[in-house]
C-alpha cells in the first residue's frame, strides 16, 4: 500500500520551471533516496510537500486521500537549519515537538534522551552561535526525528558532518528504522550514502522533467559494516552514477532556453 503519492506535480517560479511532471510513490515503512543535479528541484519537492509551497499543478496524496492543508503528516528537516538564535540547543530541538502540541517539559524531556546518540551531551546548553556547522546540523536532525510522525522528510541530512559521525548517525537511523519503520524520504548528493540507506533511490532530472530512473537496492543487502565489502553494492552505485551522468550530460547538450 502506498503511503504517499506526488502526481504530475509542476512548479514554476516566474518565468522558470523547475519541476514538471513529476510523479512518485512512497509505501509505508519505505526509505527513499532524491538525487540531482544542483539545482534541479529536489529541495522545491519537499517543500511542496510540507506546503511551504504551493505546485502550479498535480496532486499529493497521503493514505489514499488528498493530502491535508494542515498538520501534514511530516517531520521536516530543512537543508539550511532553521535553529532560532535566543534558544538554547534543547529548545531548538523541542520546537517541532511543542508545535505539535507537546508540553514544554516532556517535549525537553524527550529531546534530552537523544543527546547521546546524536552526539550533543554536553551541548546543550549552548546557543546556536556557539556550535560548529556540523553541531548545528545534528541538532536540525534531533528536532525531526524526536518528533515520532509517520513520514521524514530530510534535505541533506549528512551534508556537512566529519566521516566518522555521518557514520554513525547513519547507523543510528537505520536502527531506528528498525524498530519504527518510518517512512523516510531524504536527499542527498553521496552515491554510497543513497544506495546504503534506502531502497530505492529516484534520480530527479536537471531539465525540469519526469523522474528520470530509479535504482532498487535490495532489502537482502545488510546496512551494517557489512554493507562495505558486499560484492552487490558497487553495481548499485555504478548505476547510479551512470543515471546522474547521463542526466547532466543530456542537459548539457540541450540549448540553454
Ligand atoms: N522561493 C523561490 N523563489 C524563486 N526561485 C526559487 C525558489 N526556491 C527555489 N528556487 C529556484 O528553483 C531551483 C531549484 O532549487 P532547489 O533549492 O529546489 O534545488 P536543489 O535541487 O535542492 O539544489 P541543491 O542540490 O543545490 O540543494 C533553483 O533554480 C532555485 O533558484
Ligand atoms: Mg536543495
Amino acid at each position: 500500500m502506498s503511503t504517499l503519492e506526488v502526481r504530475g506535480v509542476g512548479k514554476r517560479f516566474a518565468d522558470r520551471a523547475v519541476l514538471d511532471d513529476v510523479s512518485f510513490m512512497l509505501a509505508a515503512g519505505e526509505i527513499v533516496a532524491l538525487v540531482g543535479a544542483s539545482g534541479s528541484g529536489k529541495s522545491t519537492l519537499l517543500s511542496l510537500l510540507t506546503g511551504a509551497v504551493q505546485p502550479d499543478r498535480g496532486e499529493l496524496r497521503f493514505g489514499g486521500a488528498p493530502l491535508p492543508s494542515r498538520r501534514r503528516p511530516f517531520a521536516y528537516m530543512p537543508q539550511r537549519d532553521a535553529l532560532l538564535p535566543w534558544r538554547r540547543v534543547v529548545e531548538n530541538a523541542a520546537i517541532g515537538l511543542e508545535v505539535q502540541g507537546v508540553p514544554k517539559p516532556a517535549a525537553r524531556q524527550l529531546v534530552r534522551a537523544l543527546l547521546d546518540p546524536f552526539g550533543l551531551s554536553g551541548a546543550e546548553r549552548l546557543y546556536p552561535r556557539q556550535l560548529s556547522g556540523g553541531m548545528r546540523q545534528r541538532v536540525s536532525f534531533l528536532r525531526a526525528v524526536v518528533q515520532d510522525q509517520p513520514i521524514l522528510l530530510l534535505d541533506e541530512p549528512f551534508g556537512s558532518l566529519d566521516a566518522i559521525t555521518r557514520d554513525e548517525l547513519q547507523r543510528w537511523l537505520l536502527d531506528m528504522w528498525r524498530e519504527t519503520h518510518w517512512t523516510i524520504l531524504f536527499i542527498t548528493h553521496d552515491i554510497r550514502e543513497a544506495v546504503r540507506l534506502a531502497d530505492r533511490v529516484l534520480v530527479l532530472p536537471s531539465a525540469p522533467g519526469p523522474i528520470a530512473s530509479e535504482v532498487v537496492v535490495t532489502r537482502d543487502i545488510p546496512r551494517d559494516e557489512q554493507f562495505l565489502t558486499d560484492t552487490r553494492v558497487p553495481p548499485l552505485e555504478l548505476a547510479l552514477r551512470a543515471a546522474l551522468y547521463a542526466d547532466t550530460q543530456e542537459s548539457r547538450s540541450k540549448p540553454i532556453a
